[in-house]
């Protein structure tokens, strides 16, 4: 297939995987990151690598544009969100149309649609309206993007895919590292986990890019969505997990907020945003699932990475020893 895969984000965990996936899948790569940031081990794979101040002479038509990039944590800013991941993905959706880029994709998230519980437990699809409150900061950012890539794709000759991933795991540590007391804290056991392996998403990614009857939005979630205290038997089992996390309930939660805030403003950091704590308590009591049907009756995907082979390759035992950094 003509044309190059142009990859933003490539010094981050997901832009990186994805520049490693495609290369080795002999597509034409080349990686964008910020100026300063290395992207050494992706050039020792074969890979072209670049800053976005290179981006105006690198796009050409029929080009596939991949915006990795975006802003990702749970705090901060709004304007932040609004100027990374709203501003600046609409204005290199129009950079890749002014250039007659082939497919646009842009990576957003299942957060897209909000946490909060659904009057029915039918799996969510892309016909599903967005539900989010106050401090669904990320989420909210994730839907604004696509909602104004939406209204512009109505007049361009660009196709635009967007990706709803839930969370990506594999080829990275899958649990922080943990000590007898610091293991973590669970606040519902039965919150479900919208995972997808990493070689899975390249799957959707790959198929929707090249597919020239694929666009508009497309959920990415594995078939199976476990429930958090499934997931984490199976990690324990596995030696992904040492211990068991806290498990802190309502009440724990509530207090851990307030020792958050209280420590981020001893720090001068401020206080946490309005409704941050509402959201992480959605959030980690969600009982969301996802349907993949689209993507499988358009794309013909499929997860071919289970839960199990993913779980199994983040096995910790099987992770060769970290380099001792005197030896
Ligand atoms: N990983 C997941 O489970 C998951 C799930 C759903 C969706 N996603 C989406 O996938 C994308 C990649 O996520 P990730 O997990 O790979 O996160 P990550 O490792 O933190 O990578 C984020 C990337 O975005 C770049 N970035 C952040 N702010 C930027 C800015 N102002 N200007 C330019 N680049 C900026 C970062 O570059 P710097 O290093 O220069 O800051 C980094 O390369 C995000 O859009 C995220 O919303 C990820």
């Amino acid at each position: 297939m003509s044309g190059k895969w142009l990859v933003t984000g490539a010094n981050g965990y997901l832009g990186g995987e994805v520049c490693r996936g495609l290369q080795k899948e002999d597509y034409d790569v080349c990686a964008l990151a910020r100026p300063g940031h290395t992207l050494d081990s992706l050039e020792k794979c074969g890979v072209t690598c670049h800053s976005y101040d290179a981006l105006p002479g690198l796009m050409a038509e029929g080009d596939v544009f991949v915006h990795c990039a975006g802003k990702v944590c749970d705090t901060g800013l709004w304007d932040d969100y609004q100027q990374i991941n709203v501003d600046w993905t609409l204005s290199l959706y129009e950079q890749a149309i002014q250039r007659g880029a082939r497919c646009f994709v842009y990576v957003s998230s299942v957060a897209a649609l909000g946490y909060s519980k659904r009057q029915s437990d039918i799996d969510l699809d892309e016909s599903d309206e967005p539900l989010l409150t106050t401090g669904e900061l990320y989420g909210r950012s994730k839907l604004l993007a696509e909602q104004a890539l939406q209204q512009r794709s109505r007049t361009a000759q660009t196709r635009l895919v967007i990706l709803r991933p839930g969370f990506i795991y594999g080829r990275r540590p899958l649990a922080p590292s943990q000590r007898w007391l610091r293991r973590g804290s669970i606040v519902d056991p039965n919150q479900r986990v919208p995972l997808v392996h990493v070689d899975n998403f390249l799957s959707a990614l790959t198929r929707t890019g090249k597919d020239t009857n694929a666009s508009g939005i497309f959920l990415v979630v594995d078939d199976e969505q476990p429930m958090l205290g499934e997931l984490n038997a199976l990690k324990l089992e596995y030696g992904i997990l040492q211990y068991p996390p806290w498990r802190i309930g309502k009440t724990g939660f509530r207090l851990l907020c307030l020792v958050r805030n209280l420590a981020r403003r001893l720090r001068g950091q401020g206080a946490l945003p309005e409704g941050y704590a509402a959201s992480q308590y959605l959030m980690r009591t969600r009982s969301l699932s996802y349907s993949t049907k689209k993507l499988k009756g358009q794309t013909g995907w499929e997860p071919a990475v289970s839960l199990e082979v993913g779980l199994q390759e983040s096995d910790a035992r099987k992770q060769p020893a970290p380099e001792r950094l005197d030896s």
